[in-house]
């Protein structure tokens, strides 16, 4: 039996690398769920969003998705690993669950020629090392040095990032990554809310900063690994269908939506128990 990619986030972000993904990959089905009730996730500890994106994994799943992509960095960093090692086994031996970390490191070294790399993300992901960790077996010349930005996502979250309270977090944040290395030559968004605050970035970052979103390069990621697994897109539905689901408002989902996906949706509420 086929069915749809599955793209989850904690809430909105996932939709800027579903922009991304099906821009090129047009021709599969997707099924987006966001956990709007209960993100954001950045600053929660690793049972808790281990056991909440668990239980969305199970739910893509429920719904015939043989293949969810955790678009969401905290939960990549927090709970990816643990579920395919402990859970993937029980639930469905057959499916897969992938993160936004791993093909983001495998191209960020070809980018920098000052081999400093630095990375703007949730506390979540900044404490949980998996930048420094994977970016390290790829391109070990390379020094990573985190800033973690636990304002941004509420700010975003609640469409505040236009307003003169986004542009003092970002000094404040951008300030304080360059701090540790005046050579840093890449900033990347490690979290996939953050394109939305990209331009404003760019501009408390010295011109020759280059600051690289996710969405492209997982896109490119996905389609190379459905290239290697061709038994896995074989089960991929087709058609170029997009459903969208939240576990929170379905009003203010696709009022926000937009400012994320670049083009108008309709959502359904899921109810997920805590
Ligand atoms: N977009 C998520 C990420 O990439 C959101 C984080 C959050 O919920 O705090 O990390």
């Amino acid at each position: 039996m086929q069915g749809s990619i599955g793209i989850f986030d904690s809430g909105y972000g996932g939709l800027t690398v579903l922009k991304e993904i099906t821009a090129l990959l047009p021709q599969y089905n997707y099924l987006y769920l966001g956990d709007n009730a209960r993100a954001p996730y950045g600053n929660r500890s690793f049972e808790t969003v281990y056991h909440y994106t668990l239980q969305c994994v199970e739910w893509f799943f429920a719904q015939g998705c043989p293949l969810v992509i955790l678009a969401c960095n905290t939960a990549s960093a927090k709970a990816l690993r643990t579920i395919q090692q402990n859970d993937l086994q029980r639930l469905n031996p057959h499916n897969r669950v992938l993160g936004v970390i791993r093909p983001t490191t495998e191209v960020v070294g070809r980018y920098t020629k000052t081999n400093k790399v630095g990375v703007l993300a949730t506390n979540g992901t900044v404490q949980s090392q998996s930048y420094i960790i994977e970016i390290e077996k790829f391109f070990p010349e390379v020094k990573v040095y985190q800033q973690a930005c636990p304002m941004w996502v509420p700010l975003i979250e609640n469409n505040e990032h236009n307003t003169p309270g986004a542009d003092y977090f970002v000094k404040e944040y951008t300030n304080a990554l360059l701090q540790q290395s005046a050579d840093i030559d890449v900033v990347l968004l490690g979290c996939t809310h953050y394109p939305l605050l990209q331009e404003k970035i760019k501009q408390a970052l010295p011109p020759q900063v280059q600051v690289l979103s996710q969405g492209a390069i997982v896109a490119a990621g996905l389609k190379d690994y459905l290239h290697r697994h061709p038994q896995m897109e074989q089960r991929l539905s087709r058609g170029g269908e997009r459903l969208f689901y939240t576990t929170d408002s379905t009003e203010d989902f696709n009022t926000h939506a937009r400012l994320f996906y670049g083009a108008d949706v309709q959502s359904a509420h899921v109810e997920l128990k805590s």
